[in-house]
C-alpha cells in the first residue's frame, strides 16, 4: 500500500520506513515533487499533525499521515513543547534549540522530560490520531552522534546513555514516534487483510 508521510525530514522518514515494514511503500512529499514547507500553525501537537495531514491529503488524495513531536521539560513547564522545532528562533536550528534548553536547565535539579508524538492519519477521508510518549531526563551536556534534534541531551528512563547513543533500531523500540507508529501500523492492518 502506498502511504505518504507528510515530512521533509529524511531522518524521520528512515525511522518510520524501518517501522512500517514491507507491506507499505512510504513516500514523502519530496518523492512526489513537492519541496515547499507544509503549514504547521497549530497550538497543540494534535492540531499540527492534523493540519499537515489534511494539507497533503488535499494535495495528493492518497492515504497519508503526519507526525508532530514535542519535547516537554517539566522544570520549563512543558516547554519547548509544540514549539520544539523553533524554540531558539525561526531558523529552526536543532543545535541552537538544544543549547537553549541546556542553558535554561543550568542549575536545575528537576530534570525530568519526555518526548510526546502525535501521528494523524487520513485514510479514505477519515481522520485518526495515535499518541506515543517516552519519559526520561535531560543530561547536562550533549552525548552521542546518532539521531537528531534533542537526542543528545535526552536520557530515556531505564538507560544510562542518551537517545543519540542508541542505534536506530533500539531507539525505535522505545521512542515516542516508535510507539505512535506501531499503533498506526496495527490500525493499518485492517486495510491490508483483503489483499493477503
Ligand atoms: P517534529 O514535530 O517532529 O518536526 O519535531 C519538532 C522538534 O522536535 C524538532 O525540532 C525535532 O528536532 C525535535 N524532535 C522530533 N523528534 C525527535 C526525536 O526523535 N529526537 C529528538 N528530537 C526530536
Amino acid at each position: 500500500m502506498k502511504l505518504i508521510f507528510a515530512t521533509a525530514n529524511q531522518h524521520k522518514a528512515e525511522e518510520v520506513r524501518a517501522l512500517l515494514g514491507r507491506a507499505f511503500t512510504l513516500l514523502t512529499p519530496n518523492d512526489l515533487g513537492y519541496t515547499e514547507d507544509i503549514p504547521e500553525t497549530g497550538n497543540t501537537l494534535e492540531d499540527n499533525a492534523l493540519e499537515k495531514a489534511r494539507f497533503i491529503w488535499k494535495k495528493f488524495g492518497l492515504p497519508c499521515f503526519s507526525d508532530d513531536t514535542g519535547f516537554e521539560v517539566e522544570a520549563l513547564n512543558g516547554a519547548p513543547g509544540v514549539f520544539s522545532a523553533r524554540y531558539a528562533g525561526e531558523a529552526r536550528d536543532p543545535k541552537a534549540n538544544m543549547q537553549l534548553v541546556l542553558r535554561e536547565m543550568e542549575g536545575k535539579t528537576l530534570r525530568t522530560a519526555r518526548f510526546r508524538c502525535v501521528v494523524a492519519l487520513i485514510m479514505e477521508g477519515k481522520e485518526t490520531c495515535f499518541e506515543g510518549m517516552v519519559n526520561g531526563s535531560i543530561l547536562t551536556a550533549p552525548q552521542g552522534e546518532q539521531g537528531f534534534g534533542y537526542d543528545p541531551v535526552f536520557r530515556p528512563d531505564g538507560y544510562d546513555c542518551s537517545f543519540a547513543e542508541l542505534d536506530l533500531e533500539e531507539k525505535n523500540k522505545i521512542s515516542h514516534r516508535g510507539q505512535a507508529i506501531s499503533k498506526l501500523v496495527d490500525f493499518l492492518r485492517q486495510y491490508e487483510q483483503p489483499h493477503l
